[in-house]
């Protein structure tokens, strides 16, 4: 596996597609009418896909456990990631694709296609892995998005954490919404997670309780977890408990570009501070700074990630994280 000096290697599997952003859309169209939109936009996106180009952009290297399909859109979004990472498998499919149709208030209603990631097997995972060395880190995002890859992921995260490779999940939301089944099967993998990193709707979601408040709603969710929860705050940035205490690393005020991707880039500079060995406080702070500068960004910037690293190892505490 590529590595960068004796670091500890990252791998990031899961889900890619392509968004196309059209809009705004107003009036919404009638059925059988044509609509012209200003705005046009089609980019990498899905778990996997907003993870890497965060990754590239802060310049840190990862393993990517990836598919697109068969198609010209699958070779586009091959291309895109060609100079920094190793090249997806083909899945003989269309590539997945999102529209996201954007309304004048800026709320977005999307249209997906499963495509590629209906068929997409979780072997290269399993394979990844098995070649990993103990000490690497391995975040699996988009999993409800991989209907192949749902049911084995208990196993093959329990797999990962008996060979000492340290696990994170981000499973988003699950498009059948949080039956018990759904709950259940994510328990199953929570059991063999080292850090999970769900948002407040999520997490109340799994736990079936739309009000709680984010200390509630992680001791709540603490004994069904192996390791730690981060949980994204949106503009209140990120939550966890140190120790007893519930901390929160606040999030920068901003203007707002776009926040497509913003739980996603937060996953990847997390992960770049735990590979190194960033006190955890620092952690998620480097990593509630480094989505907040992306969302507040038009066209999408990353800070160079040396330079976060250095800022928040230098002053852990006062980088930002503090007692909620
Ligand atoms: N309005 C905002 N102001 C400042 N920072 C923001 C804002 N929205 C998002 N962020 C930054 O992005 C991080 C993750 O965002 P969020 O909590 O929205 O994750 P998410 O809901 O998982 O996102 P996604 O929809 O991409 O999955 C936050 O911790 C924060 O650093
Ligand atoms: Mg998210």
């Amino acid at each position: 596996m590529p590595r960068g000096g004796d670091r500890p290697g990252l791998i990031v599997a899961g889900n890619a597609s392509i968004d196309l952003l059209l809009g705004p859309v107003a009036p919404w169209p009638a059925v059988g009418t044509e609509a012209l939109v200003e705005r046009i936009a089609w980019r990498l996106g899905g778990a996997l896909g907003n993870t890497a180009l965060a990754l590239h952009g802060l310049g840190v290297h990862a393993e990517l456990v990836w598919d697109v399909g068969d198609d010209e859109a699958g070779q586009g979004l091959a291309a895109l990631l060609r100079a920094a990472f190793e090249p997806p498998r083909i899945q003989r499919a269309p590539t997945s694709v999102t529209v996201a149709l954007t309304h004048p208030s800026g709320e977005r209603t999307f249209v997906s296609h499963l495509g590629h990631l209906a068929v997409s097997e979780p072997d290269a995972l399993a394979a990844a892995i098995e070649a990993a060395a103990p000490g690497d880190l391995l975040l699996v995002g988009g999993t409800f998005l991989l209907p192949r890859w749902r049911l084995a992921l208990p196993e093959l995260f329990a797999r990962a954490r008996e060979r000492g490779v340290r696990t994170a999940l981000d499973t988003g939301w699950p498009t059948e919404g949080w039956t018990d089944a759904v709950r259940a099967e994510t328990f199953a993998t929570l059991a063999h997670v080292d850090l999970f990193l769900p948002n407040l709707d999520e997490v109340r979601g799994l736990l079936g309780d739309e009000d709680l408040a984010p200390d509630a709603a992680l001791r709540a969710l603490a004994p069904r977890v192996a390791g730690r929860v981060v949980v994204k705050l949106g503009p209140d940035g990120a939550g966890y408990f140190d120790g007893d205490r519930f901390a929160t690393a606040p999030a920068p005020p901003i203007e707002v570009a776009d926040t497509v991707g913003a739980g996603d880039t937060f996953n990847a500079a997390i992960l770049a501070g735990l590979r190194d060995d960033l006190p955890w406080d620092a952690a998620v702070a480097a990593a509630v700074e480094v989505a907040s500068q992306a969302v507040a960004s038009s066209p999408r910037r990353y800070p160079e990630w040396g330079s976060v690293r250095r800022a928040h190892s230098a002053s852990p505490t006062a980088a930002g994280a503090r007692a909620g």
